[in-house]
């Protein structure tokens, strides 16, 4: 059996983006029962980059709850935040203390982050380690990530080696696990959709909120009654994801232009609604004391291996406990 292990930053509101690209593939990996999955709240991450107490906090509960609503199940995956297990850190400043600092420089997220600012603050520079400790602390085989974060699993695998050589083998070096190609999701302005970029279909909002998003996608500007290239439209693109079964229909249309713009983002906005008002729904229906109570059993479970672990680490690195 493989432990599967993941974590999300809670560092805005979710989007479409993150929902095809991170939920769905998690929901598929939830159901192999051959393997077992953990998925933590990386809440000491987002605090390189988030420093408002009420954001932060509002975030981590949130993606808890749209994760649950969404049929992340706490009785078949283990769930918690990454604070539950205050061991992880721990493990990370052993970890700091067998990479040098040209081996951290060398991270893509680091590099970026210095090139839009120079007065970058150490935690960003020190993020690799805290994410290795996540994976091995846990003894986790496989990590479902986006292709942004391989190098910081390979950094991972790289400080294990130098674990293991150093205090004896007991950790385990980790793979990434890279999701199937999921075509990257576009935002109302035809980019990748983002937070950075202001372009999102958010997954909770009000039916208002909705419509206002997605009649702000860009459209080009044929008039009724012309043809539509399918596969240059910002709304088609959507209607693959949110309106599959009505695709064919859709493009024969597009084609032979018999569809306008308006009338395909009516059509988009109601299969929004059909998919994401039950999630909205349940996750408006739980309150933050609820999803903690719903996690309880997964948090107890990683605090139990942490410290299970931990207590070896440091025997094998000579720290007396
Ligand atoms: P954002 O770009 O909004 O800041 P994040 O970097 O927080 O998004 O994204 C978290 C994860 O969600 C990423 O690792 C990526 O796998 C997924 N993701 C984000 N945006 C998209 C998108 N437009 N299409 C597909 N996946 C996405
Ligand atoms: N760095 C990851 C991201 O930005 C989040 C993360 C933190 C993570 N710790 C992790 C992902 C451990 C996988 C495993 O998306």
């Amino acid at each position: 059996m493989k432990r599967i292990l993941t974590g999300i930053k809670p560092s805005g509101d979710l989007h479409l983006g993150n929902y095809f690209g991170v939920i769905e593939p998690l929901l598929e990996l939830q159901e192999r029962t051959e393997d077992e999955l953990f998925v933590f709240i990386a809440n000491y991450h987002a605090q390189t980059s988030v420093h408002d107490k009420e954001a932060l906090e509002r975030n981590s509960y949130n993606i808890l709850k749209i994760y649950i609503a969404a049929g992340l199940d706490p009785q078949k995956s283990t769930i918690y935040l990454q604070s539950d297990v205050p061991e992880v850190q721990e493990l990370a400043w052993i970890f700091s203390t067998l990479t040098t600092m040209p081996e951290l420089m060398r991270a893509h997220a680091f590099k970026d982050a210095e090139a839009k600012n120079k007065d970058i603050n150490v935690g960003t520079f020190y993020y690799p380690l805290l994410m290795a400790a996540d994976i091995t602390l846990m003894k986790a085989d496989l990590v479902p990530v986006g292709k942004d974060q391989i190098q910081h699993v390979e950094m991972a695998r790289e400080m294990v080696r130098d674990f293991n050589v150093t205090y004896g083998d007991f950790l385990i070096e980790p793979k990434e696990m890279i999701k199937k190609e999921i075509a990257t999701v576009p935002g109302t302005d035809g980019q990748k959709m983002s937070k950075s970029y202001k372009n999102v279909v958010p997954i909770i909002a009000s039916d208002e909120e909705w419509k206002k998003a997605i009649f702000s996608i860009k459209t080009g500007t044929s008039p009724l009654g012309e043809p539509i290239d399918p596969n240059t439209c910002n709304i088609f693109a959507l209607h693959k994801l949110l309106s599959k079964e009505q695709v064919p229909e859709l493009e024969k249309r597009y084609k032979e232009g018999s569809i306008g713009f308006k009338e395909s983002k009516e059509i988009l906005i109601e299969n929004l609604k059909k998919k994401f008002s039950p999630l909205r729904d349940k996750f408006n229906s739980i309150s933050n004391k609820e999803i903690l109570e719903m996690i309880e059993g997964g948090r107890e479970r990683a605090k139990s291996i942490a410290k299970e672990n931990i207590e070896k680490i440091r025997e094998l690195s000579g720290i007396i406990s």
